[in-house]
């Protein structure tokens, strides 16, 4: 988590702030800046505050105007409290070295006793803070034809855990850069020459970025990065991809805009990839041929959170479309070592592309001998540069905390994946069919308020829990909601099969409890129907999200009407109420729903 920028230019602290801005939704507890100004006139000036950039903005004041070389960080606070101490940029003691770092480092509680016993006085809970103090120990006690570079070479080597730092220095010309485990890239453009943890602050400023790999370290200067001999110097190449604002326009939040970029993210999902006659599908970047697919054991999905359910979806395309053995797996419970040889692929599914437990899992089941490969949203992103081949889930950039049109994108692309390797049939072109029409679906889809949604936020709104029930392919659609509903509304949710309700969870329901019953014309229909009854007749309120106005709506206190759709694509229909409920709910209850408390887009850490 954390987002890190340094920049050498002629107004670097102003870039730096821009560019923590364009960060900020990898972590909002706090943010900080340090700046070096030119010829080093003066020490370095550090500002760091609680808060969002905007607050850093309005205490720098205008302070750090024309320095020379700058660093920043936004905090998503892992150990140590959320507090002006906590937030980064930590500095030595006598404050001519400051440093900002993202990831873990594990063995912090060992070397902070040892830079006590240096006699270095720590003023945060951090574990970021011994990496100055051991920088600055290093560089005053190396021998005199040693550099700034080998001191950070040197101290790099005693961490262990997870890190992208940027440091700065006085007397230094440039930023002491290192990577291992956690996103760190440079770019440079017309005056400047940046660092950040991705590449969307580059967009409009650097025409070329160099993405650095775990183990490097560098010193980042004015004409570009400079490391040991024993390191190869990434190249720099020209910036893949586009920038769009973080502007959410009429629709007052990112995510209320994110939910209804559906109907185009999705189409460009398709775009492509479904040949004119709608016969065939073909995922251009995923390299792994048919045949391999086919000679193939089992296939493992390895994702976390939304991107977890969206593979629960997913697999039951390739499940229908494949002979082979599917399995999802959370990736923080991955057991590489049971499920995988050569005779496996292991596909990691991200809206990041950074999600450190989805890495991590994919790096074990290379280890074991899987083949690995990705679905990832973010070009260049590491997950995608670590898989060297997947798809794309051409989403758009994604803002909100909470993940929504990626999300659709990712099960649009499993199908996508499950259809290009299905010998033709009448249901492939039947789907094929439908999913065409899927943009216009969804935006009937949003379009068509009947007030439903409102009324269904009135019913929940006051309530302590809600539960979410489904059978079939909305079973893992309603983990979803209930994780969309926790996430911006703070509603303690559980989600169900509707079948396993009566084996537990059905005791949780008293007179008012919300129920939301996702129920859409498929052959659980009528199963659906006998859950929903039970729930009931113990008191539960329904909200039934369905395209069927068949008698199942009888049983309602609410109906959210569903555009119909094939059984199979339900789950990207019945995803849009979903969202909807979650975020209104969410600003019903007055949360900040693009940036919901203790959360952040991008989870670096394990
Ligand atoms: C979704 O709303 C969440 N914010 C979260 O569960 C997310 O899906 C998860 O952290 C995985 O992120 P990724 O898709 O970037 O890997």
């Amino acid at each position: 988590m954390c987002g890190i920028f340094g920049c050498i230019s002629d107004d670097a602290a102003a870039l730096v702030l821009e560019g923590l801005r364009k960060l900020e939704y990898r972590g909002y507890d706090s943010a900080g800046l340090a700046a070096i100004f030119p010829e080093h006139r003066g020490p370095i000036q550090t500002e760091r505050t609680t808060g969002f950039v905007s607050d850093l903005v309005s205490k720098a004041n205008g302070r750090f105007k024309g320095a020379e070389i700058a660093i920043g960080h936004t905090r998503w606070a892992t150990h140590g409290g959320v507090t002006d101490s906590n937030a980064h940029p930590h500095s030595s003691n006598d404050g001519d070295i400051t440093i900002v770092h993202n990831g873990i480092i594990e063995n912090a509680p060992d070397l902070l006793e040892r830079v006590q016993n240096l006699g270095y006085s720590v003023s945060s809970e951090t574990d970021s803070e011994v990496i100055v103090h051991l920088l600055d120990h290093e560089t005053k006690t190396q021998s005199s034809n040693s550099t700034p570079l080998d001191a950070f070479n040197k101290i790099i080597q005693m961490l262990e855990g997870s890190w992208a730092i940027a440091a700065i220095m006085k007397g230094l010309d440039g930023i002491l850069v290192a990577r291992n485990g956690a996103p760190l890239i440079a770019g440079r453009g017309h005056g400047c020459v940046c660092v950040s943890s991705d590449a969307q602050p580059f967009y409009g400023r650097c025409s070329e970025v160099a993405y650095l790999n775990d183990g490097d370290v560098f010193l980042l200067s004015k004409d570009g990065l400079h490391g040991d001999d024993s390191i190869l110097i990434p190249s720099f190449e020209v910036l893949e991809g586009t920038y769009e604002e973080q502007d959410p326009g009429r629709f007052g939040h990112m995510m209320l805009k994110e939910i209804y970029d559906q109907p185009i993210s999705i189409s460009n999902a398709m775009g492509g990839r479904i040949s004119a006659d709608g016969m065939n599908v073909e995922l251009g970047g995923f390299s792994i041929t048919k045949e391999e697919i086919s000679a193939l054991e089992r296939i493992n999905i390895v994702a976390c959170g939304s991107a977890y359910y969206a593979s629960l979806i997913g697999i039951e395309f390739l499940r229908k479309f494949t002979n082979i053995t599917v399995e999802a797996f959370r990736a923080s419970e991955f057991p590489a070592k049971s499920v995988c040889n050569e005779r496996t692929l292991t596909i990691g599914v991200s809206q990041s592309g950074e999600t450190k437990d989805t890495l991590d899992a994919l790096q074990n089941a290379k280890v074991a001998g899987s083949n690995i490969s990705s679905f990832c949203n973010v070009i260049g992103s590491t997950m995608s540069r670590l898989t060297g081949n997947g798809a794309y889930l051409h989403a758009g950039p994604e803002f909100a905390v909470a993940s929504t049109k990626a999300v659709s994108n990712m099960m649009i692309v499993f199908a996508l994946l499950s259809l290009s390797l299905s010998e033709n049939s009448l249901e492939k072109r039947e789907i094929i069919s439908e999913m065409r029409k899927l943009p216009s679906r969804i935006t009937r889809q949003l379009l068509e308020d009947d007030g439903s949604v409102q009324k269904a936020v009135d019913l929940i709104s006051g309530s302590n829990t809600a539960i979410f029930i489904g059978r079939g392919i909305s079973a893992p659609l309603t983990q979803e909601g209930a994780l969309k509903m926790m996430e911006v509304a703070y509603l303690p949710c559980i989600a169900y099969p509707g079948g396993e309700l009566k084996h537990g969870p059905i005791a949780l329901i008293e007179e008012g409890t919300p129920v939301i019953a996702i129920a859409p014309t498929d052959s659980s229909l009528s199963l659906m129907e006998s859950s929903i009854r039970e729930c009931k007749s113990r008191g539960g309120r329904i909200i039934l999200i369905t395209d069927s106005d068949g008698h199942i709506t009888e049983t309602a206190d609410i109906v959210i009407p569903a555009q119909s759709t094939h059984p199979m694509l339900s789950p990207i229909i019945n995803t849009i109420p979903l969202q909807l409920l979650a975020y209104n709910l969410g600003l019903a209850t007055g949360n900040n729903v693009d940036r919901p408390r203790n959360l952040a887009k991008s989870v670096t850490v394990v």
